[in-house]
Order: structure tokens, then C-alpha cells, then sequence
């Protein structure tokens, strides 16, 4: 990235896995931004994922429901990127609730205040979930909205009420709906470390269904790379799907694992699958193309590093995996 401005930036969820990743994509490619990281620290969020760069942000421990705290967070910055979400499908099954509050109320909470402080750009992270299910072919931004979970619904409602204060109020508000994304400091419920932690401790690897169920892979600093140059480039009100074109089966990504991890396959284990479990996500991407983004990172090689980035840092996932 070339471009150099003045950045002073909210990022909620900061301390997740994919705001971690961006907060240090930011410093490393805009190192004089002011960054303000607002996040609870549910179960998902962990301040030792900006253990590198602690001394070089600002973090605040809280709620983006709780409009006293925004309030107070983000007056002084003009740029707002909001990762934080709940954002596992199966939690989301089980207990919806706080998906609701967090992906729709939370998103509402901080509109309300961007707009009192006249935010320059506001960008909200959403997913590739929020269209359902594709058989054959790829969505485009135009598509309709079908999305199957408690986890995927709120998503969406939590993006239609973005682009809204966009329409209703010219608030400066950009989309962007992303494909599953992996690379460090991932938390341990999510497929790909579930599995590299499961055939390290040589245990069964759950497999939902018979594993058919396709995935586009997207490496997060891809990801991180799109953000920032949606962030600096995006035209106030788009949606920007965010691909890679690594469709890869759920069966297909455990046996490379496990290849690379010099396993057998005797250890994979097929469990009954998840309830309104989506067969098959696909995206294309002219929008961001536009812009000059394309994903960069072999899928091959970016699984590799992942995996070996699991294997080097046992200590960060052996008391919560
Ligand atoms: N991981 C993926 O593959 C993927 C793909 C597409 C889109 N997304 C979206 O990207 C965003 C980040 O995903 P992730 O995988 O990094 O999630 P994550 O679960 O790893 O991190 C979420 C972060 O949000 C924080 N948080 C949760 N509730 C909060 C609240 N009420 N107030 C403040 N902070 C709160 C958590 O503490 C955590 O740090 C989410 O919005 C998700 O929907 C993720």
C-alpha cells in the first residue's frame, strides 16, 4: 500500500483473530495511525494477540453495545473498522442471543455514535454467510441475502442496518462480505486449527457429514490487505465481496493437513452434521478487482505456514483448545 494519510482508527474486535491481524497489517503498512482497539475480550478475544504491538496502540476493554464506552472511544478517531462480532456458527445454534446483540445491536451502537461524530469512513465487517448456500456458481455483491444461521442472519441485519445510515444519513459506511479466512492466532473452534490440534494430540479429527461441504479458503493478510484498501479507496455505500478461489472440500482441507503434518487418515472421524448446514460458498470479486486487490497467497503455502505457525505456538492454544 502506498498511500500515506493522517489515520486515526477505531478497531473494534481488535484483539480476535482477524483484528489482530489487521492492527498489525496497519502498523506495518501505515506506521505513524493512531489505533484505538475497542474490544470485550469475550472467550474469543485474547490481549495477548497484540502482545508484539501493545506499546504502540491504545487498547480499551469494552462492550460496543455500551453506549457510554463508545461514547467515550470514539470521539478523535475518523476511521472505524468494526470486527467485533460473535462469530461461530455452531454457538450460534445453540445460543443465539448474543449473536443478535452483538452483530445487530452492536453494529447499531456504533452507527449511532459515527454519525454524532461525523466519522470519515466506516467500514463494517460482514461475511460471505449472509447469501447462503451456493450450488453452482459464485455470488456477486448484487445477489440476494439467504442466510441459514443465527450467526449468518445477524451478520446480515447488522450490514442492511450499516448500508441504511449510509442511505438515510450519508454516513461514509462500506461492506465487506469475506470467504472463511485462516492464518494465525485463529481461535481453536474454528476448522483449520480444530483439525492441526487434533492430529498433533493424534485424536480423532470430527468431520462433519461425509466432509463434502466446500469452503473458499482466503488467507487472513489477504483479507487485512482488502480492509485497507477499502478503507482508503472504497466508494462510500458498496459492498465488496472479498474471495480467494481456494474452493476446497472439508475432507480435501483434513487430508492436506494431515499430509502435511505426516498423519494418517486413519484419524479422521465423520460426526453427524450441523442443522442448516450450508453445502457450498463461492465468491466473485470485481468489485475489489476494481481496485487493484488480488488474493496473494497460495493456498498450499498459506496452509503450510498456518499449520507450522499452530505447531510453534503450543503455549498460546494448549489451555483454551
Ligand atoms: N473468521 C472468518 O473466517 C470470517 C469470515 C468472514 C467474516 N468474518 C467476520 O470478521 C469479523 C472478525 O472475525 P474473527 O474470526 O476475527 O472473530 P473472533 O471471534 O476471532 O473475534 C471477535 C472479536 O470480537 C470481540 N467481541 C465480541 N463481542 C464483542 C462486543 N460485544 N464488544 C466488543 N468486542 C466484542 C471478541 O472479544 C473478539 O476479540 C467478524 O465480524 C466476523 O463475522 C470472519
Amino acid at each position: 500500500m502506498t498511500e500515506v494519510f493522517d489515520l486515526h482508527i477505531l478497531i473494534t474486535g481488535g484483539a480476535g483473530f482477524i483484528g489482530c491481524n489487521f492492527v498489525r497489517h496497519i502498523l506495518k503498512e501505515h506506521p505513524d495511525a493512531d489505533i484505538l482497539v475497542l474490544d470485550k475480550l469475550t472467550y474469543a478475544g485474547r490481549l495477548e494477540n497484540l502482545d508484539e504491538v501493545r506499546d504502540r496502540i491504545e487498547f480499551v476493554k469494552g462492550d460496543i453495545c455500551d453506549k457510554d464506552i463508545v461514547h467515550k472511544v470514539m470521539p478523535g478517531c475518523d476511521h472505524v473498522v468494526n470486527f467485533a462480532a460473535e462469530s461461530h456458527v455452531d454457538r450460534s445454534i445453540s445460543s443465539p442471543e448474543d449473536f443478535v446483540r452483538t452483530d445487530v445491536l452492536g453494529v447499531f451502537t456504533l452507527l449511532e455514535e459515527a454519525r454524532r461524530c461525523d466519522v470519515k469512513r466506516f467500514v463494517q465487517i460482514s461475511t460471505d454467510e449472509v447469501y447462503g448456500s451456493k450450488v453452482e456458481g459464485s455470488f456477486s455483491e448484487l445477489d440476494t441475502l439467504d442466510p441459514s444461521s443465527p450467526y449468518s442472519a445477524s451478520k446480515a441485519g447488522g450490514e442492511l442496518l450499516a448500508r441504511s445510515y449510509f442511505k438515510t444519513y450519508g454516513l461514509s459506511v462500506m461492506v465487506t462480505r469475506s470467504s472463511n479466512n485462516y492464518g494465525p492466532f485463529q481461535y481453536p473452534e474454528k476448522l483449520i486449527p480444530v483439525l492441526v490440534i487434533k492430529a498433533l494430540r493424534d485424536q480423532p479429527l470430527p468431520i462433519y457429514g461425509k466432509g463434502t461441504n466446500v469452503r473458499d479458503w482466503l488467507h487472513v493478510d489477504d483479507n487485512c490487505r482488502a480492509i485497507d484498501l477499502i478503507l482508503n479507496r472504497g466508494e462510500p455505500g458498496q459492498v465488496v465481496n472479498i474471495g480467494s478461489g481456494n474452493e476446497v472440500s472439508n475432507i480435501e482441507l483434513a487430508k492436506m493437513i494431515l499430509k502435511h503434518m505426516n498423519k494418517p487418515e486413519s484419524l479422521l472421524s465423520y460426526v453427524a452434521d450441523r442443522p442448516g448446514h450450508d453445502f457450498r460458498y463461492s465468491l466473485s470479486w470485481d468489485n475489489i478487482s476494481r481496485l487493484g486487490w488480488s488474493p496473494r497467497v497460495r493456498f498450499e503455502d498459506g496452509l503450510r505456514s498456518t499449520v507450522d505457525w499452530y505447531v510453534s505456538n503450543k503455549a498460546w492454544w494448549d489451555t483454551i483448545a
